[in-house]
């Protein structure tokens, strides 16, 4: 038996990074086309700030293997496209009954999750707050506050990541946006409902025993 070296890691907040990492990767403003409502106010802030790093990952990241997990964090910068705050792209798991944890730092944001029927849950994510994501739950962070957004996270190393699924529905059923000195859910106008097929298909990536 090869057995794993065992780790520890110092989640330094301040920087949003994870000590003694094995992966990393950061997205720009510029690589979030498509993703909010306004396109003209998306436009303009990437002509006046689109090589801005909007949110950045770290994580220890094992192979793939099943049973082992992924330990991370997730650096969020605080932010408007129109009125729509900034969000992570959002994915559902490859092998979509894998679940997730993610742990709050520092920052004010959301967990915003849909299910493939189309039902939406959103979630407060905060300092000493720890959000469940469930398994079949599509989910996208939203910075909601002024201060950059820090979360820990942890899931199984074999979940994998669907990124097309948000794409292909028009978005995710639902848009964050400020409201006052709050934030609101409003409906996402481009969004189109999975069909019983394309449901089916995200069931069937799971474990045949769920
Ligand atoms: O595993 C997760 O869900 C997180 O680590 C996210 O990957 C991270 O917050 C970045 O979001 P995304 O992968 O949707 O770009
Ligand atoms: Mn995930």
């Amino acid at each position: 038996m090869n057995y794993i070296e065992p780790s520890s890691h110092y989640a330094d907040i301040e920087n949003g990074e994870l000590g003694n990492n094995s992966g990393r990767y950061e997205k720009k403003l510029s690589n979030m086309e498509g993703i909010y409502a306004d396109n003209v106010a998306f436009q303009q802030a990437v002509k006046s700030g689109g090589e801005e790093i909007v949110y950045k990952v770290t994580d220890k990241h094992p192979a793939a293997r099943h049973g082992d997990m992924i330990i991370g964090m997730t650096q969020m910068q605080p932010g408007l496209i129109g009125d729509e705050f900034y969000v992570t792209r959002g994915h559902i798991h490859a092998t979509a009954n894998r679940p997730e944890t993610y742990y709050g730092e520092s920052g004010e944001g959301l967990m915003l999750m849909e299910s493939p029927d189309g039902q939406i849950n959103i979630q407060e994510l905060r300092p000493r707050v720890m959000c469940y994501v469930p398994p079949f739950w599509i989910h996208r962070t939203v910075n909601i506050g002024s201060e950059p957004l820090v979360m820990t996270f942890f899931y199984p190393a074999d979940s994998g990541q669907d990124y097309e699924i948000i794409a292909k529905s028009g978005g995710m059923k639902s848009r964050i946006v400020a409201d006052g000195t709050g934030w609101k859910e409003v409906p996402n106008l481009s969004y189109t409902p999975r069909s019983d097929d394309e449901i089916e298909q995200v069931l069937a990536t799971a474990d045949k025993e769920d």
